[in-house]
């Protein structure tokens, strides 16, 4: 199944590069070292507790990057508003929300200046077994596909999702729906770590991902850049 609108989004800017690094001069060091090879950057809850993180933001802006704001917002709908609200003056393309209908009802009641949000439907670190923990009696698809359809009524753009249930998604879920997919691993570099439903870049296209989102594949990697590249190479080759 083909990506909701597969010409909308240049191949070059599926790749969003998880910029997990204890402060923002390790970033910084790491966008310089694989330049050209990625145009989209994921900044999240590590980064924000060091000073500078908005100013890595607006230096990201500066490069020509598009920026990722995962910062998970989880609050009273008021609160979260007043974040997303906030976080729209700072010309980032996407952040995250978590939570019931009326938490993401307010997210994207707040939105401005083109930031799109996007729910959170079921971490990729979490199997059956953990949601099971935390009171779900549902399978993983289930629970992802409904949260899926509950973001979109509530005026979210898209949602964060494993590229096992993308799928599912696509064949159900409004083709509107923006879907990122993190928990990718390059075929060359199967280390699976914290992330128990991974899949390879191309497969996630091939499902329907709209974006992929890569951490420790290219920040672990003896050659970022090069890391990089073969990921932009497949992504091109899944997209024909
Ligand atoms: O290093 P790795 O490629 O596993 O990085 C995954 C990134 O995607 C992390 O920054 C993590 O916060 C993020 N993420 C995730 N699952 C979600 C949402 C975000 O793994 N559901």
């Amino acid at each position: 199944m083909p990506p909701a609108n597969p010409c909308a989004i240049p191949a070059a800017e599926r790749l969003i590069v998880a910029l997990d690094l204890p402060e923002p001069a390790a970033a910084r060091a790491l966008v310089e070292r694989i330049g050209d090879a990625a145009r989209f950057y994921k900044i999240g809850m590590e980064l924000c507790m060091s000073p500078g993180f908005f100013e890595l933001l607006d230096w990201l802006r500066g490069q020509g990057k598009k920026v990722f704001v995962d910062l998970k917002f989880f609050d009273i709908p008021e609160t979260v508003a007043r974040a997303v609200r906030a976080l729209s003056e700072r010309g980032a393309q996407f952040c995250t929300v978590h939570g019931n209908q009326a938490i993401m009802q307010a997210a994207a009641g707040a939105k401005a200046h083109g930031l799109k949000v996007l729910a959170v439907t079921a971490l990729t670190s979490l199997d059956r077994g953990d949601l099971e923990d935390l009171g779900f009696q549902c399978d993983v698809e289930t629970l992802v596909l409904s949260r899926a359809r509950r973001a979109l009524a509530a005026g979210c753009d898209g949602v964060v999702s494993s590229g096992l249930e993308v799928a599912r998604l696509r064949a159900e879920a409004p083709r509107e729906l923006i879907v990122v997919t993190p928990g990718i691993r390059p075929l060359d570099n199967r280390e699976v770590a914290d992330q128990k439903r991974v899949m390879t870049p191309t497969r996630a296209l091939q499902a329907g991902a709209d974006y992929l989102v890569v951490g420790r594949p290219i920040r672990d990697a003896a050659d970022p850049r090069a890391a990089a590249l073969a990921i932009q190479a497949e992504i091109a080759a899944a997209l024909g």
